[in-house]
This record gives structure tokens, C-alpha cells and sequence, in this order.
């Protein structure tokens, strides 16, 4: 497949005329290429002259001179010209431009597989056994879904891997407490499971000091928790907690049949949820911190064994050279931690999985808790692919949903939101939205059926939350506003898929067959359609970029950036009215690839693309 990325053939030809001009490796040279920020000073820039000039004991403007002199743009671009001190402007020939878009209108888009030697771990979802999913799940599975989208985009095998919390003292507590109430576990609810927790959580007593040591740094819940549970006051129920977890653990088979239940009953929750999302997620993928269980004992003493490990007060810790906080891999009472099942994980992940990168998308607050787990698998090498290059580790962290009052979003009542009612507020919403443009007798879904009107509007109210999710840095927190997010205006979801709703609605409009439009050749002479055409080949570059930064949000601002030059260009350039009709089948060709280029976008942040809004 043919780059149709322009910015690459600029760069080969200039760096091929830089090292002419200078002597030096054209490996070694960055052209220093990159798309102007004026049209009026062409397309493209190439300001490495600037640069040269102190060794090739020149003046910059002669430089740049012999740099545009000597480069072979092979019908690419007109004559550059020289401006300012010695910066070089690019302006593309209308053919190459159409050329380029000609590539991109193929069955792939311009996206050239690339594969890696190694597969990607993406960690995603995440959540724990008898707790309601709350909002920061959300992140967790919608960034992590990308993530494995865009790789998967690219050719590469991607695992996702939901690290279920299905194991350890939080859960036998539910159970145990359950029991007490003698409950019958075939008929229980996901919310009689979070009741029980949190019913749970009260009676076990607080170390308060081993709690202000965890909160002092960024370990996260699991940690935290952990020191709770550690308090040496074990009240009765605790000790019912603890007996409960050791039959788990011995396999005793009501407590694991009862066990299963809470599972079952989370999943099937989980889920649901994931489809409403529109998120890759089934059972397959989940592998919880269960399965990890007779992993745990063997982590442990090969980290004993290797020196790696030491004894701390009947505890077993892993000490780090640069800091004095250790890792607590086993307690002292004999049971593992979350740690603990973790570096069991990434040796599975590396090691089992063949994974060449494993990404962690996770709450910012376990920072550390992932800092300390991959510099003790770093030390221990678990981090060694079968084939003795090194796998890397990356802890996509994600910041917290936060309410209007720029607080963790609540509920009134001060509970937090559980997703599945965020998710059902939101449908509501867009269906609301949807229903009243439908109401107008002009609107392209005036007539349509309840139920489709209704589908129309869950693509709407998911789209606005998942853009808006994926659409920031992922470690900033963000404000939950669904009036905001669901606007048809703005850096929204609704606003690029409202666009690519028009763009399908014109083309129906123009009574051209497919054939024709297809047929047609790309001619974008107009500003307007030039920049339109720049920033549809941006697209493969763009996708490119996400993927390897694990950045959802360039892919964000790119569709945004080309919803708003369609925009400009549907002012400038009138299309079903175009001054004749070979204009006519050209302006609708490169608004057929609009669409196409929107479509794949929003497919790829998993949001759905209405052909009628
Ligand atoms: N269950 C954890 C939580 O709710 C998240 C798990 C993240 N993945 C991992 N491998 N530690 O905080």
C-alpha cells in the first residue's frame, strides 16, 4: 500500500536534498517537515535550514536556497519558496493531493498493517467481585477498549484481559456475611451482593495508623484495604472472613460453589454493561486474580531465592534501592496481596502470553502500586519475552470522574453513581434529544419508528459519554456534564456524528449512484477543499500515533479537526449545487470519503456512526 500521508514523501525528498546539500547521513537527518500553520504559507514547512547553518558556516537563507535547489519533489509540490530567514514553503500540487486521496479512498483507508513481533496486553475493566461497577470502571473499560482497538487496527494480536478482583479477603468477607444472613445465593442481585460489602466493610475494625500510611501515597484502594484488613483488632466477623477465605483457598466445594454465584451474578452485570457501551468485552476475556492463585506461593520464593526478597516482621518484602517504601508481597499471616497476584500477571502476560507490551489502563491513584510491581519485575526479569528481548510496561493512568461541584461524582444521596444508571440517564437523554429533532417535518428522521428513533438516541447518549471520556488527557480528571457531552455543538461525540449523519444524508440527497461518485475524480482546488483533503490524509498517520502513545484523544481531536473542516468546506464549496457537474461528482466524492474517514474514527473509539441523526 502507497503512504498517502504526505507529510512522509515531504520528508524523504527533503531529507534526501539535506544530505546532498550537507554531507551528513540522510539516517541521521530530520528534515524538520511539518504542516504550516498559515495556508498562506503553503501546506508544509521545512525549516531544517535553520539549523545548518552554523556548521555548513552559511547564512540560513543561502542554505535553504540550495536545500530547495537540490530536493525532488517528483510532481508532489510546486516550486517551494523561500521565506523569512530561511524557512522553505510547501504548497502540493492539486494532483498529487488528488493522487493521495485516490490511495485513502481504498478498502483500508491508508492504515498500513503493522505488526509486531509480540502481542499486546492491554488490562482493562477491572472490576471486583459483589461491587457495583461505578464510574471509574468506565474508564478503565472504554480507554482500555480503544487501546485494544487501535492496536488491533494496526495487525497486531491484542489480549484483553479483564483482571477481575475476584479473590482474596473483600470477597470472603461478602460471602461470609451472607452465610450469617443465611442467605439463599441462587437468587441474589448484583445490589444485594454490594449491600453485603458494604455491611462487610463496617464491622472489620481500622488500623487507623497503617491507614494514613497507605493514603500517603498513591497505592490505591486494593492497598488500602489490604492495611484495613491487616488491623490486629479482628473482630468476630473478620475471623469468620478469614476462616471463609481459607476454605476458598482449600477448595472446600459449597464455598467455592457459593463463590462462583458472587462471580456469576457480577458478570452477568458487567456484561450487559459492556454491550450498552458498545465495548469488546466478553467472558473469554476475563481472567480474574483467581486464576493466579497457585502462582502466588512460587512468586514469592523466586523473589526469596533470587535475593530479591526479605523478611520484614514475619512479612515478606521487596525492598527498592531509590526509595524507602517496600512492597509487601506475602503478610505475615501467610496470605498474598495485590501486589502479589500482579507480578504473578505480568511474568504470566510476558512469559505465557508472548505479551511485547502490556498496558495498564488504570486509576492514577495505583501510580505507585505500578511503579513498585514493574521495578520488581524489572529486577527479577520477569519482564524477559521467550525470545530474550524485553517487554514493556506501561500504566495508562486515568484521573477521576468528577461531579459538577468538581467533587467525586455522587449521587444525591451521597452513594456513588453506579455506571449501569450513568449509562441509563444518558440513553435518555439522547433519545430525548433525538426524538425532538425528529419532530420537525424537515429533519432526515422525521417518520422513522419509535424503536429506531430510539437506537438512534442510545448511539447518541453512549457516543457523548464515551467522547467525552476519551476525548481529554486520560490522567486529567473531568467534570461529568451531559449537557455538555450530548450537545450537537462543540468537541462532542454528537457533533462528529451528526456530521457524518449530513454527509450520508447529502450523498442520499444527491440522487448519484455509488458508482458515479466512486468514478468521479478527486479535483480539490478551493482552500476550503484543500484543507479538507489535508486533513482527511492525515488519518492513518493519526491512527498510527494513537496507538503507539496510547493517546484515544488524538484520534478525539483529529475527527473534531475534520468535522469542522467539512463544516467550513459545506459553506464554501456548494456541493448538490456545484457550478457543473463534474464539481458536482468530485466535492460529493470527497464527501463520501468524509464519511468513510468519520465512520472508521468513530468505529475505532467504539462509538456508533447513525446514518440519520
Ligand atoms: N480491581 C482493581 C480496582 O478496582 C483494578 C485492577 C487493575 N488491574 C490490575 N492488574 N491490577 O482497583
Amino acid at each position: 500500500m502507497r503512504p498517502c500521508d504526505p507529510l512522509l514523501h515531504l520528508e524523504r525528498a527533503f531529507r534526501a536534498a539535506i544530505s546532498k546539500v550537507s554531507g551528513n547521513d540522510p539516517a541521521s537527518i530530520d528534515p524538520q517537515v511539518k504542516a504550516s500553520a498559515d495556508p498562506r504559507h503553503g501546506d508544509f514547512q521545512c525549516n531544517a535550514a535553520l539549523g545548518l547553518a552554523k556548521a555548513l558556516q552559511a547564512k540560513p537563507r543561502e542554505i535553504a536556497e540550495r536545500i530547495a535547489a537540490a530536493v525532488d519533489l517528483h510532481g508532489l509540490a510546486e516550486t517551494p519558496e523561500i521565506a523569512g530567514p530561511g524557512f522553505i514553503n510547501i504548497r502540493l500540487s492539486t494532483e498529487a493531493l488528488a493522487g493521495m486521496l485516490s490511495d485513502l479512498d481504498g478498502p483500508e483507508l491508508g492504515i498500513a498493517p503493522a505488526p509486531l513481533p509480540h502481542a499486546v496486553v492491554v488490562d482493562l475493566c477491572g472490576v471486583n467481585v459483589a461491587k457495583q461497577m461505578h464510574v471509574g470502571h468506565l474508564r478503565a473499560t472504554i480507554i482500555g477498549d480503544v487501546v485494544a482497538r487501535l492496536h488491533e487496527r494496526l495487525g497486531r494480536k491484542v489480549w484483553r484481559e479483564n483482571h477481575l478482583g475476584d479473590w482474596g479477603l473483600p470477597i470472603a468477607m461478602t460471602m461470609a456475611s451472607l452465610r450469617r444472613q443465611g442467605r439463599d445465593f441462587d437468587r441474589l442481585t448484583l445490589e444485594d451482593l454490594n449491600t453485603a460489602y458494604r455491611a462487610a466493610q463496617l464491622e472489620a475494625r481500622t488500623d487507623e495508623a497503617g491507614l494514613a500510611a497507605a493514603l500517603s501515597t498513591h497505592a490505591g484502594p486494593h492497598r488500602v484495604a489490604e492495611l484495613q484488613a491487616q488491623s490486629d483488632s479482628a473482630g468476630a466477623a473478620e475471623r469468620d472472613a478469614k476462616a471463609t477465605l481459607l476454605k476458598l483457598q482449600a477448595g472446600d466445594a459449597a464455598t467455592v460453589r457459593d463463590w462462583q454465584r458472587l462471580i456469576d451474578v457480577t458478570m452477568k452485570e458487567v456484561l450487559a454493561t459492556a454491550r450498552t457501551l458498545g465495548v469488546k468485552l466478553t467472558a473469554e476475556h476475563s481472567r480474574g486474580e483467581s486464576f493466579y492463585r497457585d502462582r502466588l506461593g512460587p512468586a514469592v520464593d523466586a523473589f526469596l531465592k533470587a535475593g530479591l526478597a526479605k523478611e520484614d516482621d514475619a512479612a515478606i518484602v521487596v525492598p527498592f534501592a531509590d526509595r524507602e517504601r517496600p512492597m509487601l508481597i506475602r503478610k505475615g499471616d501467610g496470605g498474598f496481596l495485590y501486589a502479589t497476584t500482579d507480578l504473578a500477571a505480568v511474568r504470566f502476560r510476558v512469559q505465557e502470553l508472548d505479551g511485547g507490551h502490556v498496558i495498564y489502563v488504570v486509576d492514577a491513584r495505583q501510580r505507585d502500586h505500578f511503579k513498585d510491581v514493574f521495578d520488581a519485575i524489572r529486577l527479577i526479569g520477569w519482564d524477559r519475552l521467550p525470545d530474550g528481548s524485553r517487554a514493556e510496561l506501561s500504566h495508562l493512568a486515568f484521573g477521576s470522574v468528577l461531579g459538577k461541584d468538581k467533587r467525586p461524582l455522587k449521587t444525591r444521596s451521597g452513594e456513588n453513581y453506579t455506571l449501569a444508571a450513568l449509562l441509563d440517564e444518558a440513553v435518555h437523554r439522547g433519545v430525548e434529544q433525538v426524538q425532538r429533532r425528529a419532530a420537525e417535518a424537515d429533519a432526515p428522521t422525521h417518520g422513522l419508528s419509535q424503536a429506531e428513533l430510539h437506537r438512534i438516541g442510545a448511539a447518541v447518549g453512549i457516543g457523548a459519554v464515551k467522547y467525552a471520556d476519551l476525548s481529554g488527557d486520560p490522567v486529567r480528571d473531568y467534570v461529568f456534564d451531559l449537557d455538555r457531552m450530548i450537545a450537537f455543538e462543540g468537541d462532542t461525540g454528537p457533533y462528529i456524528q451528526y456530521a457524518h449523519a449530513r454527509i450520508a444524508s447529502l450523498i442520499a440527497r444527491s440522487g448519484e449512484s455509488e458508482p458515479a461518485i466512486i468514478g468521479s475524480a478527486f479535483h480539490p482546488v478551493e482552500p476550503a477543499e484543500r484543507h479538507l483533503s489535508l486533513c482527511l490524509l492525515r488519518f492513518p498517520g493519526v491512527v498510527l500515533g494513537a496507538a503507539e502513545q496510547l493517546a484515544p484523544q488524538r484520534l478525539c481531536a483529529a475527527l473534531h479537526e475534520l468535522a469542522n473542516a467539512y463544516a467550513g468546506f459545506y459553506q464554501d464549496c456548494p456541493v448538490l449545487k456545484a457550478p457543473d457537474a463534474a464539481t458536482r461528482l468530485a466535492r460529493l466524492r470527497l464527501s463520501r470519503l468524509t464519511r468513510r474517514v468519520l465512520a472508521e474514527g468513530l468505529g475505532l473509539l467504539g462509538i456508533d456512526a447513525p446514518e440519520r441523526m
